[in-house]
Formats: C-alpha cells, structure tokens, sequence
C-alpha cells in the first residue's frame, strides 16, 4: 500500500489503476481507525478492485469550541491497519494541500434540510465542512462508490443526498456501525472516555434498544418514551444533546403511522460528545 500526501500523486496513481481496467472503491476517514474503519475498507475490496482511503482531519468541519487541535492523529498505525484491511492506496494530505486558498475561501457545498436539526443544530456549519471536504475527495479520486458508516447516520444521509442532488456517478454504500461487546458503537472519540465513563458508556445503545422495543411492541407516544430515555440518561450521568425518532429516509419527526423509523442519539458523558442511532422497520399493521 502506497501513501501519497498531493493530489497530483494521487490522481497518477488512480489513473494507473483505471488504465488496468479496476474499480475504485474509496474510503473517507480522519483517521486515527479502528476495526468500523477496517470494515467499510474490507466492504469497499469486496466490492472494487482497487481501494483508496484518505485521512484528513477537515478543520471545516470543526466548530470553534470542538477538539480540532486534539484529534487523534496516528498515521503509522492506521496504515498498518488500512494495509491489512485490503487498502492499496492511502491519500494523507495536508491542509495546505487540501485548502490551499485558505479554508475561508474555499467555495462551500451546502446540503438544505437534511443538514438542519439534530447534530446540524448543535454543531453549526459542521454538515456543509463534511459535505465541501467529500465533494472536494470524491472530485480528486473519482471513485466508482464510496463507502461510509451508517453510525453517522445524518451525515450519510447528507452525502447520500449530495450525490444525487448532484449528479455524481458514485455509488454510496452505508455499512453497519460496529460495537464493543458491550454495545457501545465503536468511534475515534471513545478514546477520550476515562476508565469510569468507558464503564458507563453502554448505556447509549441500551437506551436506544430499550425504545426501538417500546416502538416494536405498539408504542407511539414519542414524547412520553423519549422523555423516559432521556431519563435513564441523566441517571447514568450523560447529558443528552438530542434524543429523536425520525423518519428513517426524510430525517424528519417521525409520524404516528410511519414504520421506516430510526432512533438518533448524542450525549456527553463528561465532556465527550457520542452519537449512535438505531434504525427499525415497523411491521404493518395487520388489517
Ligand atoms: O466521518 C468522517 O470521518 C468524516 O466526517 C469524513 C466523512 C471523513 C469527512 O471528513
């Protein structure tokens, strides 16, 4: 596996590739990976004959007051990872590379209504960073498809929705979050827990289960049944950012006969921000 850090390198190589007649599968990180990122680089090989991943921590994505500065950057183990997961090429850039007018002059890509709410609203500007740096990625490599964690799960639906809005000839593939035997959803930012909030974690993905059970077993009072998650959250000592069933396509408050729902979660624990969601298919009701 190759690391290239411009985009000149990387086209040569891409096109290389192309020219042996390969399918090019990609794969967006910010790095510092673990065993979700090795999965969406093993889908993206059983799906292409070539696979890029890039690292890229996108300072356009990052509010002010977010752990830019901090992020995780550890590139020596997530080649070893990206290696052994299937990768043959790794696109690192560095900022300069990436924005080299400068971040505040970079032309932005803003995908309306499904960036509002949820993580939209309590990280301002964080969807149209995520979508200008992917729309930026997906214009350097010019993949075949794409693949990306469905534990983002707005984010994947902005991308989706960009892709389409825009006419990319990328097919996108959203993969299962991975856990910890524990339930809890893996993410670069569980690194940040102390060993006690670590211990007190899985009480995200219980919560979520414990409401998509109330929705299976006829439930549909949203209110009273979000409001007793977010009870059993406080308990436990997160603070809940949001806890919303939505519309597992529109993203929009579920409605009481809707079936495709999906349940979305963020909270701090400490001051670790953890996002994680559920999705569930209602049965119709029988007639
Ligand atoms: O999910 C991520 O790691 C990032 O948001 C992405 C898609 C690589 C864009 O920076």
């Amino acid at each position: 596996m190759n690391t290239v850090k411009t985009v000149r390198e990387l086209r040569a190589a891409v096109a290389r590739a192309r020219g042996e007649g390969k399918r090019i599968g990609f794969v967006p990180t910010m790095g510092n990976l673990h065993s979700g990122h090795a999965a969406l680089v093993t889908k993206a090989a059983q799906r292409a004959d070539f696979v890029v991943a890039s690292i890229f921590v996108n300072p356009l994505q990052f509010g002010v007051n977010e752990d830019l500065a901090n992020y995780p950057r550890t590139l020596a183990a997530d080649q070893t990872r990206l290696l052994e997961a299937g990768c043959n090429l790794l696109f690192a850039p560095t900022v300069d590379e990436m924005y080299p007018d400068g971040t505040a002059a970079q032309t932005r890509v803003s995908v309306l209504q499904l960036s509002e709410g949820l993580c939209g609203a309590s990280r301002p500007g964080h969807f149209e960073g995520v979508a200008t740096v992917v729309n930026k990625l997906f214009n350097m490599v010019q993949p075949d498809l794409a693949v990306f964690g469905e534990k983002d799960y707005q984010q994947l639906a902005v991308i989706r929705a960009m892709v389409r809005d825009l006419n990319m000839p990328i097919q996108v593939f959203g993969e299962p979050t991975v856990r910890a035997e524990d339930g809890l959803a893996l993410s670069s930012r569980n690194g940040y827990l102390t060993a006690d909030e670590r211990a007190v974690a899985p009480v995200v993905y219980r919560t979520l289960t414990q409401l998509a059970d109330g929705l299976r077993r006829g439930r549909r009072d949203y209110p009273a049944l979000l409001a007793e998650g977010k009870a059993q959250l406080q308990a436990a000592g997160l603070r809940t950012d949001y806890l919303e069933v939505r519309h597992a396509v529109s993203l929009q408050p579920a409605q009481i006969d809707d079936r495709d729902l999906v349940i979305l979660l963020a909270a701090y624990l400490g001051s670790t921000r953890l996002i994680d969601n559920l999705y569930l298919q209602l049965q119709e009701p029988s007639a």
